[in-house]
């Protein structure tokens, strides 16, 4: 779907979308419409329960006295509330009700409504992105679907004054295209995503200048990563990781570091998982995608900042060489670890990539992201992903970048007890607490052990936001590519030279 910004003297065609604010305020263009219309649009509104609260639409066929096909009103709520995020729901909802009412464009007409505080440049970019984001689809594998079961909506046209201002701040689309090859590297089936061939779509980023290496199982091998080769080692798919660097920044300038699981299918190993919602776990490299591209995002803006991204890639597979639970496998740290449960996998390639990041780049920081536990879901559901992190200031940073973009994060908690409880009695830890409680947070502190000294560190538990079964907002159903927005904004808000 194609995005343009105009200038709002050709709304008089097509599908044309107005904003209405609460208590039926109408915009000044859906003034105009409703004067062309000799008062249709006051008149569809009283016949209805639209008020112009936040995410309500109503729609007018074919009203005489405009060209317009089409007219929906949409609901921004109170005005003075309409914030960015609420703008980008409008679009998505927008694009949605278009493609349902088999609609072949959509113009929205952005004007200034009374009370509202977002500046008509910044509103019309985000009402844009949200549309753009919602019609992200993954269908290459849909050869039979028919034509009218397809989304119709070939343009999406934002209409509003100083469209130019509108286009700059719009960026070319940037964030959809980051988001977008997030997505697709997450949707892909893992017969097609495996270490190699995703080690592969990191390559591509070298377009973009970020440079990018490739360490195989015979270098992984040298450095001593025993932690990831033992997950690994019972794949017919070669294990890799990927290191991806973008220096934007000044020469001096530690870099962020990202850190991302990349498990491309996780069986469980030896300790397999049941059959059912098994093929779920072809998102279990969402840490990583959101790496890939949130790097994708950085270096297409060029942001002037340095990141190195690492990310683990493995497939977790029970075999004749696969590792058994009670082996001890030797991390590059130097630390040993009890491997009580295959399927607690996860950590274990994060360990060494975390490590290798630290011991090679000394970032200035670091987050990690990863589907890392089903118990995360327990405790958040859907909504939010766990925070977890060893330094306050830094953690409340993550969490109003993910705050400013939607991908919400809600801060759990560390702590000594929990520490002990992945103590190994042959090693020196053990990769699963001895109880089923608190199963994200052993997890966190597994990772926790292999951060030197007082790096900040965050680590995003995102098991149950990866991916959604549910369209909404400028999120359609599948992969979400939560994480990419937020490292982007975590950067652009407290590490970019400005
Ligand atoms: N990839 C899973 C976590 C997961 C579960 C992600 C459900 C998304 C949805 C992870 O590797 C895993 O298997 N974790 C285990 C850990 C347990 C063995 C300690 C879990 O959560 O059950
Ligand atoms: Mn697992
Ligand atoms: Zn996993």
């Amino acid at each position: 779907m194609k995005v343009s910004f105009v200038e709002p003297s050709r709304l008089n065609a097509g599908n044309v979308a107005v904003m209405v604010a609460d208590g039926r305020v109408l915009s000044p263009s859906a003034q105009t419409l409703d004067k062309q219309t000799k008062g249709a649009l006051k008149r569809a509104i009283n016949a209805s329960r639209f008020t112009g609260k936040k995410g309500q639409l109503l729609s007018l066929m074919a009203p005489a006295g405009t060209k317009a096909d089409r007219i929906t009103l949409v609901g921004i709520g109170k005005a003075s509330a309409l914030d960015a995020l609420s703008a980008e729901a409008m679009g998505g909802a927008l694009l949605a009700d278009a493609n349902g009412a088999g609609q072949k464009t959509l113009t929205v007409a952005i004007d200034t409504v009374p009370g509202v505080k977002l500046e008509l440049a910044a509103l019309a970019a985000c009402v844009a992105l949200g549309g753009k984001l919602r019609s992200y689809r993954f269908d290459k594998y849909r050869t039979k679907e028919k034509r009218e079961a397809k989304p119709t909506v070939a343009t999406l046209s934002i209409a509003v004054k100083g469209a130019s201002a509108a286009q700059r701040a719009y960026n070319g689309g940037k964030a959809a295209d980051a988001v977008f090859f997030a997505r697709d590297l997450v949707s892909e089936p893992a017969n097609v995503i495996y270490p190699v061939s995703l080690a592969a779509k990191c390559k591509e980023l070298t377009a973009l200048d970020v440079k990018v290496e490739i360490l195989g199982v015979a270098a992984m091998t040298k450095l001593g990563m025993g932690a990831i080769l033992g997950v690994g080692q019972g794949s017919a798919r070669e294990s890799q990781m990927v290191i991806m660097s973008w220096n934007g920044g000044p020469k001096d300038q530690k870099p962020v570091g990202f850190i991302g699981k990349g498990v491309c299918f996780d069986t469980g190993g030896i300790s397999i998982k049941p059959a059912g919602g098994m093929e779920d776990m072809k998102w279990d490299m969402g840490g990583s995608a959101a790496v890939i591209g949130a790097m994708h995002l950085l270096a297409a803006r060029k942001a002037k900042v340095n990141v190195v991204g690492v990310v683990g890639l493995v497939e977790n597979m029970p075999s004749g060489t696969a590792q058994r639970p009670g082996d001890v496998v030797t991390t590059m740290s130097g630390q040993t670890v009890e491997v009580i449960n295959t399927d607690a996998e996860g950590r274990l390639v994060l360990a060494d990539a975390i490590w290798y990041c630290q011991k090679k780049y000394n970032p200035q920081c670091l987050v990690d992201l990863a589907t890392l536990t089903g118990a995360i879901i327990i405790s958040l559901g859907h909504e939010q992903a766990g925070l977890f992190a060893n330094d306050d200031a830094f953690a409340d940073k993550v969490a109003a970048a993910g705050k400013a973009v939607g991908d919400n994060l809600w801060r759990m908690p560390l702590g000594e007890a929990y520490d002990r409880d992945i103590n190994s009695d042959i090693a020196d830890m053990k990769n699963v607490g001895s109880g089923r409680g608190a199963g994200s947070i052993t997890a966190a502190q597994f990772i926790k052990r292999f951060v030197i000294g007082n790096t900040p560190w965050a680590h995003l538990d995102i098991a149950g936001t990866a991916w959604t079964n549910k369209d909404g907002g400028s999120t359609p159903k599948g992969a979400t590519a939560f994480g990419v927005r937020l490292l982007d904004r975590l950067v652009a808000d407290n590490y970019e030279a400005k």
